[in-house]
């Protein structure tokens, strides 16, 4: 429940509690999925960021796919009007509740210059967006510089977009934490990693080898 209405709750309890009523009963032949899908449609009318925040990735949560979220996102156009639908668009993209676009041949840049080691700090997370793929990179000490696709094992969200812990990172998505140093999700230790990519250091040069799948 939101913080205005909590305060509602509390400050006016019966308008409140009939308002959250009509929430709770008013709808009951749409399943969740579909729900939340139309919430975003609604968001996206009215503009309201706030609302698209919430209700976006409780559409994901429910079983939505990315592309269903864009199909919301654009039945909003007729009432909503472009620059709403832009609008939300970039929110989307930022939360990484978007389907991918086609990038540039994941070859098309391998092999290439990261960029200097020595400008990493230690034991920090750093995040580099690539055309081929995002990566975290982790320098784990002056010759060791660790990098991982930056796509959450989990539903594929944008961890450049998670939250930084230090020598942990957390998918806003659902929260799964990893540990930086070993690439394992601590939080749940249900076993999973993040995917390592292939570089090498020459020359003080950290290089891709490998594009993230
Ligand atoms: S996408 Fe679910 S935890 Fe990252």
């Amino acid at each position: 429940m939101s913080k205005a209405l909590t305060y509602l709750a509390k400050a006016r309890p019966e308008a409140a509690t009939s308002l959250l009523s009509f929430y709770k009963h008013s709808v009951q032949a749409l399943d969740e999925k579909t729900r939340h899908l139309i919430q975003i449609v609604t968001k996206v009318t009215v503009g309201t960021e706030r609302g698209l925040r919430q209700y976006a990735p409780k559409a994901l949560k429910a079983g939505a796919s990315r592309e269903e979220i864009l199909d919301a996102v654009l039945m909003a156009f007729p009432a909503a009007g472009l620059n709403k639908v832009l609008d939300a668009i970039d929110i989307m993209r930022e939360m990484d509740l978007l389907p991918e676009v086609a990038q540039e041949s994941p070859t098309a840049d391998s092999s290439l210059r990261l960029c200097t080691v020595a400008d990493l700090p230690l034991q920090r997370l750093q995040t580099l967006q690539r055309p081929s793929g995002d990566l975290l990179l982790y320098r784990t000490d002056n010759d060791t510089v660790l990098v991982y696709s930056a796509r959450c094992p989990h539903s594929k969200a944008n961890l450049c977009h998670g939250t930084d812990h230090g020598t942990q990172v957390e998918c806003r998505v659902h929260n799964w934490t990893f540990d930086l140093a070993s690439g394992a999700c601590l939080q749940p230790a249900n076993g999973k990693t993040l995917q390592v990519v292939a570089t090498e250091i020459r020359d003080g040069q950290l290089y891709l080898l490998s594009a993230p799948t």
